[in-house]
């Protein structure tokens, strides 16, 4: 398969988040264990990607390139680039052309997660189209708060819509975007919308007319998480919680999916969790390092 970069986009200000990430980024608080960025990256490692591309903020660059270097000790390439401004979401593909050059690429927001068995085909037949773009479509209550999409029975887009007062579908669109080489050109052409961004929504909708936008549905059994509020952030935390002390299973544990991708090796795992023996976290590692898990 031709290899697919990602890129994952921890910009904003996070009003919605005030005192939290009034010094602080969004993307860096606590999701129980770990920060919120591990749940994010892990989707795209879980996509085999290999090669990231993180954006931030002017003042929040730095800290994402303590947490996560160079990429190195997951047997990975981080690259970091500044959003100056939120110009919105299509800005990420002009932000990034030089990394993308003639690849295919696949783009997540920082404060999404996803979580659920079935996540890994998914990601692979998204991963295989390099024809065409691909989304989610996620079934919730108040589809209003998002892009909506409605779909037809083989999978295509029949509209797509930004925060629609009147949802033509209850599909929400979830922060993940797969699209083939050449995305950088149509983000190009965006125009700012009414709230004065360049809309994601845009560049699907140049795919759906064309007849190039495909979704594949998040089903029963797949979770997504939406962390923008302080309740939403400690109920994700909850929900991580609960599945991790009951089945000892990590939920987006970048250092387990390296080592099942086999970008690094068992010793590479053991040193790794070395520093974090004083956790369950760090125990977690190690026992996989001796394949002890299933006991
Ligand atoms: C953005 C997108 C929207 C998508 C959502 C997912 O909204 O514009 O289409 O459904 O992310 O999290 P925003 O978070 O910028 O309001």
């Amino acid at each position: 398969m031709k290899k697919r970069k990602g890129i994952i986009l921890a910009g904003g200000s996070a009003t919605r988040l005030y005192p939290l990430t009034l010094a602080i980024s969004k993307q860096m608080m606590p999701v129980y264990d770990k920060p919120m960025i591990y749940y994010p990256l892990s989707v795209l490692m879980e996509a085999q990607m290999q090669e990231i591309l993180l954006i931030s903020t002017p003042r929040d660059i730095a800290t994402f390139q303590a947490l996560l270097g160079d990429g190195r000790k997951w047997g990975m390439k981080f690259f970091y680039k500044v959003q100056e401004k939120p110009n919105g979401l299509a800005e990420a593909f002009t932000i990034g052309e030089e990394f993308i050059g003639q690849d295919s690429v696949a783009m997540i927001l920082g404060d999404n997660m996803f979580y659920g068995e079935h996540l890994r085909e998914v990601l692979k037949r998204a991963n295989e189209r390099q024809e065409e773009a691909t989304i989610f479509g996620y079934l919730v209550k108040n589809p209003s708060a998002y892009g909506v999409v409605e779909i037809d029975k083989d999978g295509n887009a029949l509209s797509i819509e930004e925060k629609p007062q009147q949802p033509k579908s209850n599909y929400a669109v979830p922060g993940l975007y797969f699209y083939p080489s050449g995305v950088s050109q149509i983000a190009k052409t965006i125009k700012p919308s009414a709230r004065g961004e360049l809309e994601i929504t845009d560049i699907n909708e140049f795919y759906r007319k064309q007849g190039k936008l495909k979704v594949e549905k998040l089903g029963r059994g797949m979770t997504w998480f939406d962390t923008g509020t302080h309740d939403a952030l400690l109920e994700t935390a909850s929900f991580v919680q609960t599945i991790q002390k009951r089945q000892r299973l990590q939920i987006s544990c970048p250092e387990e999916i390296a080592y099942e991708n086999k970008w690094i090796t068992k010793e590479e795992l053991l040193q790794l969790a070395m520093p974090f023996m004083k956790t369950e976290y760090g125990r977690y590692l190690k026992e996989l390092a001796e394949d002890k898990l299933g006991g």
